[in-house]
């Protein structure tokens, strides 16, 4: 028995990186899974990988910065498999490197529209069918760089944390309707977006050997290791937990390191 069985679940951003691990995991453990993500070609291929393993995935191409193209994700979901139980709001950019007296109004934009509105869009949408449905769950991805600065990306760090405000927001208001929203906050997580962070400086030794000094764990995190906490949060097995962010970054927030 699959910790998911019954469960229809969309995830955003799931043509790569941690959306794609959780999209596998997810069906894996028996939920119908709506691959959702604006790049159509990696997208799907990933609900093609979820058939091949005689699981259930359909892909809708979704630019999650579009409202209509939202609430058509939504409605899609709900007219193909009769309710939604699970939405896993996960796309999400870095965008530009500047700092903050230098970052361009269209970059700031861009960044928000997508890691912060994108968020808000997929609840606005979701929520009314939820609690049509007698309740559901929903997940948002934030960073530890929504808890702490990170200097040359303030878009990113401002819609993050404010991802975090957003979920607990949600949390308190629907928690009688047995709508249970948490966040997670990953850490440094070896996917596509680590090369955009780094741009032109991009190096994969360099990097690699860079995060071990504010990563006590030693190394990236897999999007697999994110993939599981998202099977935590979107199962019964974390039925008392609501409202909260949940951090998963090899120790990073825990404190400087020694030496
Ligand atoms: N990898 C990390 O170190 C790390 C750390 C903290 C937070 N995060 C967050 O995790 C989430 C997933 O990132 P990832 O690391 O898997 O990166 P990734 O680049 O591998 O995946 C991001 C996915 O989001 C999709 N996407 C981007 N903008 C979109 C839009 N407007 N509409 C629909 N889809 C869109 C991309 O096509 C891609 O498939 C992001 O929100 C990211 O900010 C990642």
């Amino acid at each position: 028995m699959g910790k998911l069985d019954g469960k229809v679940a969309i995830i955003t951003g799931s043509a790569s990186g941690i959306g794609r691990a959780t999209a596998k995991l997810f069906a894996h453990e028996g939920a119908r899974v709506v691959v959702a993500d604006y790049d159509a070609e990696q997208g799907l291929q990933v609900a093609a990988d979820i058939h091949e393993t005689g699981r259930e995935a359909t892909f809708l191409h979704t630019d999650v910065r579009v409202p209509e193209q939202v609430q058509a994700m939504i409605q899609k979901t709900v007219t193909t498999y009769g309710h939604l139980d699970i939405l896993y709001n996960n796309a999400g950019i870095p965008g530009d490197q500047a700092a903050t007296g230098e970052c361009s109004i269209d970059n700031w934009d861009n960044v928000v529209t997508t890691n912060l509105r994108g968020v808000f869009l997929g609840m606005r949408y979701a929520i009314p069918e939820m609690i049509k449905n007698g309740g559901g769950v929903i997940i948002n991805t934030a960073s530890v760089n929504g808890m702490i600065g990170l200097p040359y990306h303030p878009a990113y760090t401002a819609s993050k944390g404010g991802v975090i405000q957003l979920t607990k927001t949600a949390a308190l208001e629907y928690a009688q309707h047995n709508i249970r929203v948490n966040c997670i906050c990953p850490g440094g997580i070896w996917t596509n977006i680590i090369k955009t962070f780094w741009g032109d400086q991009f190096d994969e030794e360099m990097v690699k050997r860079e995060v071990t000094k504010y990563q006590p764990i030693g190394r990236f995190g897999q999007p697999e290791e994110i993939a599981r906490l998202a099977l935590f949060l979107a199962s019964d097995d974390s039925s008392f937990c609501t409202g909260a962010p949940f951090i998963a970054d090899g120790g990073s927030l825990a404190g400087p390191m020694p030496g």
